[in-house]
C-alpha cells in the first residue's frame, strides 16, 4: 500500500531539473502586458494629486490602471471589505498600491511605475502596537476568555511575579513571490492562473472587481513556490489588478512583484506585545494567570480576527491554565496589512506562555523543564482547557520522557553549568520546549473540502482535490490515498492543478488541514469509484462484495485475478461510470461565540524539541549546536514529507525567533525589504547535530485519514527551544537574579543589550 511509505514528493525531480512549471513559467501568449504597481510612498495621508502623465508616456507603456478602471468592486478583503485594490483618496500604510501599469515588458513597468508625481496630506501615523495600545487603536472589538477566579488566585499566591514579552513579526519570504496571469476569455470570461492557497476566494474577488459572476472566472494553481500563509488572502490583490488590466486591454496580464515590492506590499506575521501577571507556588506550578496580548494587524481586517482568535486559544500551549484570564487587542496601524504566517498567531501565544514559565523557573532556581512538567496537561485530570474543550489525546508527556532521554538533557544540563562556570566569553544554554497546537479551522464552515477522481479506460486516474500544493507534499499525500484505495501503484495517479472550476466552492489550504481534508475527499470519491467496480465485478462473476480485492494494480475477484486496468476497461463497456467526486467536512468540531468556548479543534498535534546554544558575549553572536526534536504525526501518511516539514518549520520558526527582523523606519517605510538587510535562515544556519524523529505508534484516536495528523505548522513551535536556550545562556552571562529582557528575534545586538542591561543602550 501506498499509504505510510515515504515516497519522494511528486514533484521531487521537477523541482530539482527545473522542469516544474511556477505560474512565471506557463508558456504566456505573445501580446501579454506585464504590470507592476505603483505605490503610496508616505503611511497615512490623503492623495491630493495624483499625476500619472509622466507615467503613461514611459516607453512601453501601454495602460494605466486606477479605481475608474475597476468595473465592479475596488476591493480584495474577504472578510471585511477595507482592502482597496487601488488606494482611493486615503493612504494607510507605506508601500500601499495607488494603480497599476502595464507594458510591453517587466521592466518598462516596473520604470514606469516609479515615475508618478503625487502629492500628499500627511496624516499623523500610528505605527507600533504599543502606541496604538496607548490611543486604543483597534481594528476589531477586544476578545476575552476568562476561567475561574485569576485576580483572586494571583492575590493569594505564595509567589507572583509580572512582565512583558515582545516579539517581531515575520515576512514569509516564499521563493517564488506573488504572481498572477489572467487571461481573457469568450463571452466576458477570464481564466486566471494564480500563486494562490486560496483559488476560490481568487475566483470570488476577481468576478467581484470584473463585476462578473464566479461562473465567468476559472482560477487555477498547479504549485506554489511556497505560501506559508502569505498567498491564503493577499493573492487576491495580485490576480485582481491584472484581471482588471486584462479586462480593460483584453490582453493577457502578468502581475509579478518582485522581492522588494513583495516584502513591502504584502502583510506579514503580526507582531505582538503582551503583559503577564502570574502567581505560583513553590513547585512553579501557575495557580492564577492574567495576560494581555496585543498585536499589529495594520491597516485592515484581513485575517486579523482569526489570526488573533488562534493567538486567544494558544496561551496554554501544553499546560493546564486553570484560573486564567486572556485578553486580545487587535491594534490598528498604518502599516501593511498582517496576515496569515504558519501557525496563525499560535506561536505567538505560545511564546508568551513560554516566557512566563522560564520567568517563573528563574525565580524559583528551578529548571524549566521541571517548572514545564507541573505545568503539563494532565491525563484525565486537569486536562480541559480554558475554552472548554477536552484534552483528550495528551501524548506531551511520553515526548517529553523520551526526549529528555534521548538528548541526555539531564546530562547535558550539567555539563553546561561546568562549562558556564569556567568559560568567560562562550556562554551556553539548553532549553526543551513542547508543543501542542489544535487542528481545523476555527471557522467551522472552512474545515470541509471536496475532490474529482478520473479513471480513464487504460487504468490511469486523474486526481483533483480542494487543496494547493505549495511545496508540503499535500498532492503526493492525497495521490497516495487515492492509489492505496484503489490498490494501484501510485504511477498510475496523476494530479493537475487545483481549479476551481473542476472542485468548486474550496477552503484555503491552510490551518494544516489540507491532507486530513482532502485525503478525506479524495478517498470518498476513490471510494464511489471502486464499489461500483465491486458491484460491477459481483454482478457479473456471482461473487460476494468480500471476494474482491483491489491490490498493487491487480483486482482479486474470487480466484480469478485480472488487472485495475482489464477491469475498468470492461467496466467502461458496461457503461459504469469511472468518475467520482467526494466531500468531506469534519465531525464534532464547534464553537460559541457568545461564551467563547466550544470544541474548536479535532484534536492536537504535539512536539517537543530540545535545543542547546552558545552564544558570544563579547559580540551577541548566537549558534545553534544541536537540536533534537520528537514529533508527533499520528500514523504518517508518508514520513519523508512528514520528516520534511518537521525539520523546514523549525527552521523557519528559528528565523523568526532569532535573524529575521522587521525594521520600519519612523515615517513607517519599511528598511528590510530585500535578504541583503532581511535575514532568513540559510543551510548553513542548521545545527551541526540534528536527531529528528517522528513518535511511533501513536496513531491519532479521532478517525482521521489513515489516523495521520496534520503537521504543516506545529513543528514552526518547536523552535521556542532555541530562543529559550538563549535566554538560557544569557542567564548563565549575568549575576544570578538579572532579569533577562530578551525580545524576539534575539539578533546578537538584542543578546548583547540583555547580558548587559547597564550598558548605553548605543545600538537604539
Ligand atoms: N511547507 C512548504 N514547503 N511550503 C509552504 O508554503 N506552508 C505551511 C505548511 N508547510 C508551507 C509548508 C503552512 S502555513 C500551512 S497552513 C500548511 O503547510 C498548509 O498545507 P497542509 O495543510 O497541506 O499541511
Ligand atoms: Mo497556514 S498560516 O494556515 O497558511
Amino acid at each position: 500500500m501506498s499509504v505510510g511509505r515515504p515516497v519522494p514528493h511528486d514533484s521531487a525531480e521537477l523541482h530539482v531539473s527545473g522542469e516544474a512549471l511556477y505560474c512565471d513559467d506557463i508558456p504566456a501568449p505573445a501580446n501579454t502586458l506585464h504590470a507592476a504597481f505603483g505605490v503610496s510612498t508616505i503611511a497615512h495621508g490623503r492623495v491630493r494629486r495624483l499625476d500619472l502623465s509622466r507615467v503613461l508616456s514611459a516607453p512601453g507603456v501601454v495602460t494605466l490602471a486606477t479605481p475608474a478602471d475597476i468595473p465592479g468592486e475596488n476591493n480584495y478583503g474577504s472578510v471585511v471589505h477595507d482592502d482597496p485594490i487601488f488606494a482611493e483618496g486615503l493612504v494607510q500604510y507605506a508601500g500601499q498600491p495607488l494603480f497599476a501599469v502595464a507594458a510591453t515588458s517587466y521592466r518598462a513597468a516596473r520604470k514606469a511605475a516609479s515615475l508618478a508625481q503625487v502629492e500628499y496630506d500627511e496624516l499623523p501615523a500610528i505605527l507600533d502596537v504599543r502606541s496604538a495600545l496607548a490611543a486604543e487603536s483597534y481594528l476589531m472589538p477586544s476578545e476575552r476568555i476568562v476561567r475561574g477566579k485569576p485576580h483572586e488566585m494571583l492575590a493569594q499566591a505564595p509567589h507572583r511575579q509580572h512582565g512583558s514579552v515582545t516579539m517581531g513579526g515575520q515576512d514569509h519570504f516564499y521563493l517564488e513571490g506573488q504572481i498572477a496571469l489572467a487571461l481573457p476569455q469568450e463571452g466576458g470570461g477570464m481564466l486566471v492562473h494564480s500563486s494562490t492557497q486560496h483559488p476560490t476566494e481568487v475566483q470570488s474577488i476577481v468576478a467581484h472587481a470584473l463585476h462578473v459572476s464566479a461562473h465567468a472566472v476559472s482560477v487555477q494553481c498547479r504549485r506554489m513556490g511556497g505560501g506559508f500563509g502569505g498567498k491564503e488572502s493577499q493573492a487576491a490583490l495580485i490576480a485582481a489588478a491584472a484581471a482588471v488590466i486584462a479586462r480593460k486591454t483584453g490582453r493577457p496580464t502578468k502581475l509579478r512583484l518582485d522581492r522588494d515590492a513583495d516584502m513591502i506590499i504584502t502583510g506579514k506575521r503580526h507582531d505582538f506585545a503582551a503583559d503577564f501577571d502570574v502567581g505560583f507556588d513553590d513547585r512553579g506550578r501557575i495557580l492564577g494567570l492574567t495576560v494581555m496580548l496585543a498585536s499589529r494587524c495594520g491597516y485592515s481586517a484581513d485575517l486579523s480576527a482569526a489570526v488573533n482568535g488562534r493567538a486567544l486559544t494558544h496561551v496554554d500551549n501544553a499546560y493546564f491554565l486553570e484560573h486564567v484570564e486572556v485578553i486580545s487587542h487587535r491594534c490598528k496601524t498604518h502599516t501593511v496589512s498582517n496576515t496569515a504566517f504558519r501557525g496563525f498567531g499560535g506561536p505567538q501565544a505560545m511564546v508568551v506562555i513560554e516566557h512566563v514559565i522560564d520567568d517563573i523557573a528563574r525565580t524559583l532556581s528551578l529548571d524549566p523543564l521541571d517548572v514545564r512538567r507541573a505545568n503539563f496537561y494532565g491525563i484525565g485530570e486537569r486536562d480541559t482547557t480554558y475554552y472548554g474543550q477536552k484534552v483528550e489525546d495528551n501524548v506531551i508527556h511520553d515526548i517529553a520522557d523520551r526526549l529528555e532521554r534521548s538528548s541526555r538533557y539531564r546530562e547535558r544540563r550539567a555539563e553546561i553549568t561546568t562549562w558556564n562556570a569556567t568559560q568567560s566569553v562562550i556562554k551556553r544554554g539548553l532549553a526543551l520546549t513542547p508543543v501542542k497546537f489544535g487542528i481545523s479551522f476555527t471557522a467551522t464552515q472552512f474545515n470541509q473540502a471536496g475532490a474529482l477522481v478520473n479513471v480513464y479506460t487504460d487504468g490511469t486516474v486523474l486526481l483533483n482535490h480542494a487543496g494547493t500544493e505549495m511545496g508540503q507534499g499535500l498532492h503526493t499525500k492525497v495521490a497516495q490515498v487515492v492509489a492505496s484505495e484503489l490498490g494501484v501503484p501510485l504511477s498510475a495517479i496523476r494530479i493537475s492543478a487545483t481549479d476551481t472550476s473542476k472542485v468548486p466552492n474550496t477552503s484555503a489550504t491552510a490551518a494544516s488541514s489540507g491532507s486530513d481534508l482532502n485525503g478525506m475527499a479524495a478517498q470518498a470519491a476513490a471510494r464511489t469509484v471502486r464499489l461500483r467496480l465491486v458491484d460491477y465485478l459481483c454482478e457479473t462473476h456471482g461473487v460476494g462484495p468480500t471476494d474482491v480485492k483491489f491490490a498493487d494494480g491487480n483486482v482479486t475477484v474470487g480466484t480469478r485475478h485480472m488487472s485495475f486496468r482489464e477491469v475498468v476497461a470492461t467496466a467502461y463497456l458496461a457503461r459504469i461510470s469511472l468518475s467520482s467526486t467526494g466531500y468531506y467536512r469534519t465531525p464534532k468540531i464547534f464553537w460559541d461565540k457568545v461564551t467563547m468556548s466550544g470544541r474548536p479543534f479535532f484534536y492536537f498535534a504535539y512536539g517537543a524539541a530540545v535545543a542547546e546554544v552558545a552564544i558570544d558575549t563579547l559580540t551577541g553572536e548566537t549558534q545553534l549546536l544541536r537540536v533534537d526534536i520528537l514529533h508527533d504525526v499520528g500514523s504518517s501518511l508518508n514520513p519523508a514529507v512528514d520528516i520534511g516539514q518537521v525539520e523546514g518549520g523549525f527552521l523557519q520558526g528559528v528565523g523568526w525567533l532569532t535573524s529575521e527582523e522587521l525594521y520600519w523606519n519612523t515615517r513607517g517605510q519599511l528598511r528590510t525589504h530585500a535578504p541583503s538587510t532581511y535575514k532568513i535562515p540559510a543551510a548553513s544556519d542548521w545545527p551541526a547535530f540534528a536527531n529528528v524523529a517522528l513518535l511511533e505508534r501513536a496513531p491519532n484516536r479521532e478517525e482521521t485519514i489513515y489516523r495521520s495528523k496534520a503537521v504543516g505548522e506545529p513543528p514552526l513551535m518547536l523552535a521556542i527551544s532555541v530562543l529559550h536556550a538563549i535566554r538560557d545562556a544569557c542567564a548563565a552571562a549575568v549575576p544570578a537574579g538579572t532579569e533577562i529582557d530578551l525580545p524576539a528575534p534575539a539578533t546578537p545586538e538584542t543578546v548583547l543589550r540583555a547580558i548587559t542591561p547597564l550598558a548605553p543602550r548605543v545600538f537604539a
